[in-house]
């Protein structure tokens, strides 16, 4: 079996303008180069991004201790690096290495197999099962801790359900625009900026900004004739503090965080929400579940930090319907993987997730195509987003021409 002759490490700009880290390995002709993305709201129990030296400590640990542990190895071998990793580590969350290393180096990893293989990525980790494509969920209002000045809500999306991925995108990124012009006639004069995830940031308030949102999936429905729904991430661990969700003009209890955002879901039709409540909440996860989980996703992010055991306790509580996948949160493509195929064995969809600060890496295009998500959260618009859409494009191109 071919082995990894080489890795190397160097360190890079994310597109919020912070250093993180992009791994090469080398096996025989092939290189699989892989970089790591960061967020901003990042869940309590997912893998620490890098050790408490920053980024020159996890390539300091990098060099003396990951290469001469992974080196020689058969490169074809996915699980058994991916423990070498988790044990050279030790820790629970990688605090260790730093996740960040070890995603990076465990997806560099599997590009090189695929590359040796002859086979897009897509296709060398999807096996004998037939690739799907996923629906893109597209980022149009933002804020939270993804621009300053802007709604309580994190994200504002949009889900375009045409023929194709390509009509997807394009209408996804056709709905940015027309809530750009809203908001450029609701507020004259007044600057408007994008988020860290090229999302429109504007001082209005979560309602505003929703009916903006879904006025614009109306449009976009018109012109395009398919479906263009709304969705939310509220990253609500990040505004809830002493029993009560923190709007800007509002502050709910939990009992009434649970009947606004079932509200939401009604009224606006929603496509999914994310994160609703409180990472450590699977109750009022189950109670809204229980409420909408027949018309909309209950998609668990911070809640489940992409990990099989808070996933399992999860599925067994009816707590959500559906998980966010970053694979960086877990640290490692096998348990990336594990928590994908726990969810779908369980009955919960999967949408895999770009990070706020990313770069342009367009692996997790691929293994949303090979795992079978549902939907994929890669942004709307800008130059890290759309590398990962424009990668859905032509591995979508690819299947229809049979290559
Ligand atoms: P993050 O946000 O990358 O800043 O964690 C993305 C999300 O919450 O889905
Ligand atoms: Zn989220």
């Amino acid at each position: 079996m071919p082995s990894i002759e080489s890795l190397s490490i160097r360190k890079i700009l994310d597109s919020r303008g912070n250093a993180t880290v992009e791994v090469d390995v080398r096996s025989g002709r092939a290189l699989g180069r892989a970089a790591a993305a960061s967020g901003a709201s990042t869940g309590a129990h997912e893998a620490q991004a890098f050790p408490a030296g920053g980024v020159d400590e996890a390539i300091r640990l990098f060099r003396s201790q990951v290469v001469p542990r992974i080196k020689g190895r058969d490169v074809a071998d996915q699980v058994g690096l991916d423990r070498a990793l988790k044990e050279l580590d030790g820790t629970p969350n990688f605090s260790h290495l730093g996740g960040n290393v070890a995603t990076a180096v465990s997806i560099a990893s599997a590009k090189a197999a695929a590359a040796l293989a002859g086979k897009p990525l897509y296709r060398f980790l999807g096996g004998s099962s037939r690739p799907t494509l996923p629906l893109p969920l597209g980022n149009v209002i933002g804020g939270g801790r993804h621009g300053i000045g802007g709604t309580t809500i994190q994200e504002y999306l949009v889900v375009s359900q045409g023929p194709t991925v390509q009509a997807n995108v394009l209408a996804n990124a056709r709905a940015h625009r027309l809530v750009r012009d809203a908001l450029v006639s609701k507020l004259p004069d007044v600057p408007l900026g994008r988020g860290d995830e090229g999302a429109w940031i504007a001082k209005v308030t979560d309602e505003e900004a929703l009916g903006i949102v879904a006025d614009a999936c109306k449009t976009a429905e018109q012109e395009t004739k398919f479906p263009v729904r709304p969705a939310l991430d509220l990253a609500a661990s990040e505004f809830f503090a002493d029993g009560r969700y923190r709007y800007r003009d509002r502050a709910l209890d939990v009992g009434e965080q649970v009947d606004f955002v079932e509200r939401l879901v009604r009224d606006y039709g929603l496509f999914s929400v994310e994160d609703p409540f409180d990472q450590e909440d699977f109750d009022s996860f189950a109670e809204l579940t229980k409420r909408v989980g027949d018309r909309c996703k209950v998609i668990g992010d911070d809640l489940f930090v992409t990990n099989v055991t808070r996933l399992r306790h999860g599925i067994a509580a009816g707590s959500g319907n559906a998980i966010l996948i970053k694979p960086n949160q877990i640290g490692t493509l096998s348990d990336t993987r594990a928590a994908v195929d726990l969810a779908h064995k369980s009955g919960f969809a999967t949408v895999m997730s770009h990070r706020s600060g990313e770069t342009t890496d367009n692996a997790i295009a691929h293994l949303a195509v090979a795992w079978g998500c549902l939907a994929i959260k890669a942004g709307a618009v800008g130059g890290e987003r759309v590398a990962k859409l424009n990668e859905l494009i032509r591995i979508e191109e690819q299947l229809r021409e049979g290559t």
